[in-house]
């Protein structure tokens, strides 16, 4: 399926059987992103409300272990952006490009004196981050998780408190490239590639070689 520049599809698509599917359209629509408007501006209100979402989400034990650092003034967001890695599979792109950089990030943070075990809650992690970006693309904005960070520079560059340890980042921004999914077979590449237009493609696996 095709996206178009600012990360839209036709709303409302409908399935095979003719019902429209508006949640599994946004989770469709809501790719990574690696290139933004990055003069487009969100407020600090629109990425509290990310957060206000993914509030409600489920949590282990109930513990909700985690408080968020938002970024949205330019100031900051250039400290955080050279402090992460885009597109490890893809070195020589040198992604985001110059000027396509996200207007913000969302750094997921444990909160340690609420819970010191930093592997008990991976899962939690995962399932607020997507969270926010679906309330993203919900939105007409778009995002990625970046793991790939070293969080004691992100932290003495933020000034961060000990007892805070980041988790995941979360930029968002208003998406301005073209990702396009596309599905393999099993044996496959899995690696995700851009065409000499910077479209970008993202092999998924097949419905029926995922059933079990
Ligand atoms: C936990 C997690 C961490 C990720 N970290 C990075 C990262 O550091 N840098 C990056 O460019 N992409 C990162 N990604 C994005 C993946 O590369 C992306 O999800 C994958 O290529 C599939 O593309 P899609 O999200 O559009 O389906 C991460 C994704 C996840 C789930």
């Amino acid at each position: 399926m095709a996206y178009l520049k600012n990360g839209t599809t036709p709303r409302h698509a409908e399935d095979d059987r003719g019902e429209r599917r508006v949640f599994k359209d946004l989770v469709k629509k809501s790719r990574s992103f690696r290139g933004y408007d990055s003069t487009y501006q969100i407020s600090r209100q629109e990425l509290e409300d990310l957060v206000d979402t993914a509030r409600y989400a489920p949590s282990s034990v109930n513990r909700q272990p985690f408080q968020y650092y938002i970024a949205c003034e330019k100031e900051d967001v250039d400290r955080i952006q050279p402090l992460t890695g885009w597109a490890r599979a893809l070195p020589e792109a040198k992604l985001p490009h110059p000027g396509k950089e996200p207007s913000a990030f969302i750094l997921i943070c444990q909160n340690l004196d609420w819970d010191p075990d930093e592997t008990r809650y991976v899962r939690d992690v995962g399932i607020v981050a997507q969270t926010m970006l679906l309330a993203a693309a919900e939105k007409g904005l778009g995002g990625i998780m970046i793991g790939n960070y070293s969080p004691a520079r992100v932290s003495e560059a933020l000034n961060l408190p000990e007892n805070l340890s980041v988790m995941l980042i979360v930029a968002v921004g208003k998406p301005d490239e073209t990702v396009v999914l596309t599905e393999v077979s099993p044996g496959e590449s899995l690696k995700y590639y851009r065409d000499e237009e910077d479209v970008h493609y993202v092999p998924k696996r097949r419905l029926e070689d995922i059933l079990l």
